[in-house]
Formats: C-alpha cells, sequence, structure tokens
C-alpha cells in the first residue's frame, strides 16, 4: 500500500487531487495534513468517506508534527501543495510566504530526507510548483524547462527559492524528487479572491469587477482536473529527478477572459446579453504585475503522453455552474476575513 502525505490537500488543487486519488486508487493512504490557513477549507472534502483517508492539521514549519506524521503513517510519498498562493497577498504579507513556501519545503524536505534514511527506493518527493517563477514573457516565445528563473513578486520568489532547494536535495542527497510548474488553474472549489471565481461571485453579487491596469495582461488557463491528471501521470510515470511544465495553451488577455465570463454567466442567469458589462471597474494595476505567461508542454505531451480533456469553453460552463449551485459554499468562503480583505484590497 502506497501512504501518499498530501499537503495543502484542503486547497483547491489539492482537495481536488485528493477526491481524484481516492477514487483512483482505493489501496493509498492518503494523508491530508493541512493547517487550515483561510484558503484550506474541510468543507471541500466533505463528500469523501473512506477508511484509507486522513486528516492531520498541522503547520509544515511544525518540525515535530511533520517528523510524527511520518512515523506514524510510514510516509513513502509527498505531493506537497501546501503554500501561500495568492500574489496579491503576497505583496502585503511577504514574510508569511517565505515561511510558509521556503521554510515549510525545507522542512519537508529535511524529514523527509532523515525519515526515509538512505533507503530511497519506492519513495519520492514530489515539489507542486507553478509558471510564476519564470517571471513574464514578451509578445512572443514560451516557458520551457530551461527558462531561467526570474520571479517578479514575493510569492513568485518563495516559490523560485523552494524549487531551488529541492533540486539542491536531489543533487546533495539523492533525495528522489520530481517538480512540474503549472499555468493558472481554475475549476470548482478555487477561493474567490483569484480572478475567475472572484469575477463569477461579483456577477452574480452585481459587485463591481476590478480590472487591474488596462486589462492586458495575459494568463495561460487550465481546467483543475486536467492538472490533476498531469500530476497523477508525473507522479506515476515522471521521471526521477525531472521537471515538467504542465499548461494548456490556452491564452486569454484578462479584459476578454472577463468579458467571456460575463457573457457565460448572465447566459446562465437568465440576464439580458451584456447586463453585466456595467460592473467592469478599472484600477490601479498590480505592482510587479507580469505581462503574460505561456506555456510550452510538449516535454509532458511527448515523453508522458498527457494531454488536456477539457476545452476552454467546456471548463468554464462546468466551473460557472458549480459555482452557481453551491452558493452556499461561495457565499461561506466569501464572509469573516475575505470580507474584510476585499475591503482593504479593493477600497
Ligand atoms: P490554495 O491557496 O487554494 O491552497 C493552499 C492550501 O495550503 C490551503 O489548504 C492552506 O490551508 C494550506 N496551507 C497554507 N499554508 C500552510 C502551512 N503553513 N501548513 C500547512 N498547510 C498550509 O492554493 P492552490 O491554488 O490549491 O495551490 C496549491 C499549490 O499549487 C501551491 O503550491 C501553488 O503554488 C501551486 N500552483 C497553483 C496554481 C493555481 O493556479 N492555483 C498554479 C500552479 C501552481
Ligand atoms: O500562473 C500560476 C499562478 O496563477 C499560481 O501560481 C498562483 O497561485 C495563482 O494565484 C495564479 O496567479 P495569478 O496572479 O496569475 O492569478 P490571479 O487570479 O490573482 O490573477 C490573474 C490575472 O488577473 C492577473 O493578471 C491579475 C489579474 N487580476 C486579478 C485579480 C484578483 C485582476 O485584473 N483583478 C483582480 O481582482
Amino acid at each position: 500500500m502506497k501512504s501518499v502525505l498530501i499537503t495543502g490537500g484542503a486547497g483547491f488543487i489539492g482537495s481536488n487531487l485528493i477526491r481524484f486519488l481516492i477514487d483512483k486508487y482505493k489501496d493509498y493512504r492518503i494523508i491530508n495534513y493541512d493547517s487550515l490557513t483561510y484558503a484550506g477549507n474541510l468543507s471541500n472534502l466533505e463528500k469523501i468517506s473512506n477508511k484509507n483517508y486522513f486528516f492531520v492539521k498541522g503547520d509544515i514549519c511544525d518540525y515535530s508534527l511533520v517528523k510524527k506524521t511520518f512515523e506514524k503513517y510510514k510516509i513513502d510519498t509527498v505531493i506537497h501543495l501546501a503554500a501561500e498562493s495568492h500574489v496579491d497577498r503576497s505583496i502585503k504579507d511577504p514574510l508569511s510566504f517565505a515561511q510558509t513556501n521556503i521554510i515549510g519545503t525545507i522542512n519537508l524536505l529535511e524529514i523527509a530526507r532523515t525519515f526515509w534514511g538512505k533507503d530511497f527506493l519506492n519513495k519520492v518527493f514530489y515539489h507542486i510548483s507553478t509558471d510564476e517563477v519564470y517571471g513574464s514573457l514578451g509578445k512572443k516565445g514560451y516557458f520551457s524547462e530551461t527558462s531561467s528563473y526570474d520571479p517578479h513578486s514575493p510569492y513568485s520568489a518563495s516559490k523560485a527559492s523552494s524549487d531551488h532547494f529541492v533540486r539542491s536535495y536531489k543533487d546533495s542527497y539523492a533525495l528522489p524528487v520530481l517538480i512540474s510548474n503549472c499555468s493558472n488553474n481554475y475549476g470548482p472549489y478555487q477561493f474567490p479572491e483569484k480572478i475567475i471565481p472572484l469575477v463569477i461571485n461579483n456577477i452574480i453579487n452585481k459587485a463591481p469587477i476590478p480590472i487591474y491596469g488596462k486589462g492586458d495582461n495575459i494568463r495561460d488557463w487550465l481546467y483543475v482536473e486536467d492538472h490533476i491528471r498531469a500530476i497523477d501521470l508525473i507522479l506515476h510515470k515522471g521521471l526521477i529527478g525531472e521537471t515538467y511544465l504542465i499548461g494548456a495553451s490556452n491564452e486569454w488577455k484578462n479584459i476578454d477572459l472577463v468579458k467571456y465570463l460575463i457573457l457565460e454567466t448572465d447566459k446562465l442567469l437568465d440576464r439580458e446579453k451584456g447586463f453585466s458589462d456595467k460592473l467592469i471597474t478599472y484600477i490601479k494595476d498590480r505592482p510587479g504585475h507580469d505581462i503574460r505567461y505561456g506555456i510550452d508542454a510538449s516535454k509532458l505531451k511527448n515523453n508522458l503522453g498527457w494531454k488536456p480533456l477539457f476545452s476552454f469553453e467546456k471548463g468554464i460552463i462546468e466551473t460557472i455552474n458549480w459555482y452557481l449551485l453551491n452558493n452556499k459554499w461561495l457565499k461561506n468562503v466569501a464572509s469573516g476575513e475575505y470580507r474584510d480583505y476585499y475591503k482593504e484590497h479593493y477600497f
């Protein structure tokens, strides 16, 4: 039986990953280790009832609890997702990003190395990272596994640092590691501080839709389930020590993305065409705002046979419908601390 420690399993990608793995690998023991920050929510995992699933509430920086968890569950596989993940928050509070994303990652690496001793057979430490470590593209070109690191926000700098530490453990201790750097994800259970759920939420509530700068920045969007399938493939078929970039070649200018969301959400809400256009509000740009991300995923496609299954049209409809059907979830997570963050950030 594989014993898989998933850090950050109560967040957006982590909860989608856990549901997928539990469904596909009935004999895997899955340990969700999460400190439940504002972004972690056990209601993301409400419907799971499986005797091989365990939840541990803890901080990845807590050496003794992580160590105990390794010992108790005899962890042989780590999929490390826990992170502070929102760029705007990192600009306000860089230290907590350094703490979780850098120190937390080193803590996990160190415990994996010492707990596994010299016997790395059938062990793997899989680090989930982001394309933002590569910085910003101009009009042409794509990020690939050989692109130079050039992070611009405290978030991306902390993720870049964590990637370097993971590689240093491969080189210095032969720790069996895998890294993937993925483009922007969207889909169910994403916290509504990120642009897609934020826009859907604001359309539902007829609230202003904040667009940074002129809305010209470009992101490469991937449906979360396609990211999960890539993680599954890399975990089981990836070459130890390698890095894989994940992306669906689906680039959208922010303003076009917002207009598309308005079109589709208004339709599903039975509102007349263009009803929510008036909500679009241009605001001050994000400092250090990366212009464009674009992924060349040919290594993952050619070597491991991955391809995205969701067209953007299909993924977006699934996503909007999910948020409309799960309005209670949306209202819950968008209350409390989030309301204060929102007021402070935008007004
Ligand atoms: P998220 O913010 O939705 O979830 C992060 C989870 O980590 C939460 O459950 C939170 O409670 C937990 N966490 C935070 N600090 C912790 C700590 N100190 N100890 C234990 N748990 C802690 O993030 P997400 O969007 O699901 O992203 C998951 C991972 O994927 C991150 O590492 C992120 O950098 C990476 N990633 C995200 C995207 C994206 O578009 N969302 C794209 C590429 C890579
Ligand atoms: O590329 C992968 C990264 O994608 C992940 O590593 C991060 O965890 C994830 O948060 C995401 O980062 P971005 O900064 O690209 O995502 P965000 O949803 O915050 O913003 C997407 C684009 O929309 C970006 O150009 C900024 C813009 N934006 C965002 C918000 C929240 C706005 O114009 N208005 C907004 O209110």
